[in-house]
This record gives structure tokens, sequence and C-alpha cells, in this order.
């Protein structure tokens, strides 16, 4: 097991004259992840083994192409590196049918993938607005190209399958997404399944913010349910930064076509390797307790917040994503972040529903507890960051400057 283990990352320096001001960029940096408490909900720390696949000369090779098809020579050993990522993330997922692509470079450029890969012109996508809590990819680029229609949670802050289903009946979309950025709630992909089935709707599950739960068994799995799945692995898989896209067999040549020519050349075989050694890293950690532990601080976070009556989007979680809801606070989001920066905790602003202030400034505070658990942080420590946060939100001023600074010197990070 790798969390709790007090190294994490070992130092990575360039020494010498001519690297002077990189490496003072470089120092900096490493004081920052040494010293802050990152929260923000997308961040998690990576296993170690998987930075160290990065820097490997998988990263010299510019092979262009699809698997088994590609324009340059001697691509086995690469191609080889995908089938059996195809053949662990099947297994992680516990599915056997779904074909699986680690070039996409990022989430968005995932997603993209599948855009490229079924819709046409004037095709309509349905998909979560983002103040709801759906991510930029499900928005702004499907405006731009094609027809874009919009769902949003109730008024009980719950996704309302009923009006989904209307909506894909009296709209007959080509897509349906569902998965979100800062919507901490489950999915039921059973549900979303059947309503695709019934409507000859195409279903994409952006899993993002909750592979881990799915390979857990304790968020409904979208496999065999879903035509696409797409998910970062930076994120609760810790990954390195990138995207990973898979879909029901008969969609492969579609998808590969969408990757080479149209969305990238070559592929990065180095991060294609870090993605690989991510899944064997998962096969052997206990993914059940990590799980556990995402969930029980997550619920402490809630449940502190709530003892200082701070509203809660969706009155809580069933993920490692808490929002902080602002909207009748007067404190803004970008505000509270700021405090908190200060405090040395990071997290960051983020609209809800109806949010009457712009993107910028906004209406909400997203935070994450991913790595909190990854190294392990005892109840007492995430206790007391908690509490700083909820004091700093509803004191509207910093509260402890030096706190969370000694809690992150009993975890070293990068050593
Ligand atoms: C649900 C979801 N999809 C896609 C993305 C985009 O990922 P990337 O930043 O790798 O483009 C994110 C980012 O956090 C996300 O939350």
């Amino acid at each position: 097991m790798i969390w709790g283990e007090r190294e994490l990352y070992r130092l990575n320096n360039f020494l010498g004259e001519r690297f002077e001001r990189i490496q003072t960029i470089i120092d900096s940096e490493y004081g920052n992840i040494n010293s802050y408490i990152n929260l923000i909900g997308s961040a998690n720390y990576a296993f170690p083994s998987v930075l160290k696949a990065l820097d490997t000369p998988f990263n010299l090779n510019p092979l262009e192409g699809s698997r088994g098809k590609r324009y340059f020579p001697m691509s086995r050993n690469i191609d080889e590196l995908n089938n059996l990522g195809e053949e662990l993330l099947n297994e992680l997922f516990k599915t056997q049918n779904y074909y699986a692509n680690f070039e996409p470079y990022s989430g968005t450029q995932a997603n993209h993938i599948v855009y490229q890969a079924i819709l046409s012109n004037d095709d309509k996508v349905l998909a979560m607005s983002p103040r709801s809590g759906g991510h930029v990819s499900h928005s702004l680029y499907l405006k731009q190209h094609y027809n874009l229609l919009e769902y949003d949670i109730t008024s009980n802050e719950e996704i309302d399958y009923d009006v989904i289903y209307k909506i894909c009946l009296l709209e007959r979309p080509k897509l349906l997404i569902a998965g979100y950025s800062s919507y901490p709630r489950a999915v039921d992909y059973a549900i979303l399944g059947n309503i695709c089935k019934k409507t000859g709707t195409l279903l994409l599950a952006d899993i993002s913010h909750t592979a881990i739960y799915i390979m857990a068994d304790t968020h409904i799995s979208p496999f065999e349910h879903a035509d696409f799945v797409t998910f970062t692995t930076h994120k609760t898989t810790r990954g390195i930064r990138g995207g990973i896209v898979m879909c029901k067999k008969k969609f492969t040549n579609d998808i590969n076509r969408a990757i080479f020519p149209i969305e990238q050349g070559a592929p990065k075989f180095n991060e294609v390797l870090a993605k690989l050694i991510m899944l064997y890293e998962l096969k052997e950690i206990d993914i059940n307790e990590y799980v556990n532990t995402i969930m029980k601080i997550s619920q402490k976070f809630v449940e502190i917040f709530v003892s200082y009556g701070i509203k809660i989007y969706t009155s809580g979680t069933d993920t490692h994503l808490i929002l902080i809801d602002l909207r009748n606070e007067e404190i803004t989001g970008q505000q509270c972040e700021s405090l908190l920066c200060q405090e040395h905790i990071l997290v960051n602003r983020n609209q809800l529903p109806n949010d009457k202030r712009n993107a910028f400034d906004a209406s909400g505070i997203r935070l994450g507890v991913l790595t909190l658990a990854t190294i392990n942080m005892s109840c007492n420590d995430y206790s007391s960051v908690a509490e700083i946060i909820a004091q700093t939100v509803v004191k509207k001023q910093i509260v402890d400057n030096s706190t969370a600074i000694e809690i992150m010197k009993r975890y070293n990070i990068v050593n």
C-alpha cells in the first residue's frame, strides 16, 4: 500500500548555473506541495510509480495511427501496451465488452473524441448545465458545433430522471451525457441506460469523478448501459493528468478515426505507459478500503460544516466532492477561495444553479478530499482542517494561518 508512507515523491532537481532560474521555480513548487493542503476537487497525489513511467524513452516514439494500423514501422510494443491496458481496465470495471483507448491527452479531449466519432452537424446532445454541475467540456464546444440541450437539477437538488426521459422522447437527441464535475451525487446509469434504449439515444458516461466508486461497486456501474465511457486518470484513480476513452466494441473504428487524424497526431506513449502502471497499482491496493477512507473524510467534513450552519449543495455528498453554498451569503466564492488560500488551504470557486454572481466571483466553493485519503491523514488533522474552513466561511475572515502548515509538516509529500 502506498498511502501512509511518509515519503511520496523524491526531489528531481536541475542543478547548475544554467538552470538557476528554473530551479528557483521548481523549489517554490515543491515548497507549495509540501505546505498547502490541496482540496481542489480534481486534485490527488499520483502513485509515485506512475510519475516514474513518464520519465521513460517511450516518450521518444512518434507513431501515428491506431492499434494494429500504424503509419510507422516497429509499433508492436506500443500496440501490445494498449492491448494489455484494455484487458486490465475491463477487469477492474468487471466487464469484457469494451474497447479502451489510452491515447487521449485529457478528459476534455476524450469527450471531444466521442463527439467527433458519432455526431454530425445538426445532431442534438443532452447534457447537464455547468451551473447544476456539468463539466464545461459537455457544454461550450457542443454549443458551438452541434445542437446542445441542457438539463438541470430539481428544486430539491436531485437529478429528475423523468424529465430526462421526457426530453429524450420529445427531442430525440443523438447523445445523452451523464457524469459531472460539481454535482457530488451518484448517478443511476441503469435508469439512464433504459431511457436511452427506449428512445434510441446513445449514452456517454463521463466518470472522471467516480471511476474508483464504480470499481468498488459503491456507485451503479455505467458498463453494459453506456455506449461510451470517458474519464480523467488523475482524480480518484491516482494516475497522471490524462484521459481514457472506452466504447462498446462496435464503435471501435469510429473512435479510432476520431483520435487519428482528427483529434491528435502521435500519442504520448510514456503517458500511455503511465496509465497502465496506474492500473497495476489499482489492482494491488485495497480499493474498497481507499473508498471507505475517502467517504469517512467527506462525511466528517459535511458533518462539521452543517454543525456551523453552513449550507451544502445537495445537502451532502456521495463522493469526495463537497460544494459549500454561498448563494445567500455576503461573501463570494472568490473571496472565500482567497481567504482559505492565505490559510494554506486550496479550494476553488464554483457557480451553483441560479447563481446571481458571475463565474469569476461565483456563489459556491468546491472542495474534494482525495488528497487527504491518499496520505491517510489522521481524523484529528482532517477535522481541524474542516473546522478552519467552516470558521473562515462563517466569520468571513482569516481565522488561522499556521495550523494547515503545521499539519502538512507531518505528511512529507516531496522529499
Ligand atoms: C467530469 C469531467 N469531465 C472532464 C474533465 C476534463 O478533464 P481535463 O482537465 O483532463 O480536460 C473534468 C475535469 O476536471 C471533469 O470533472
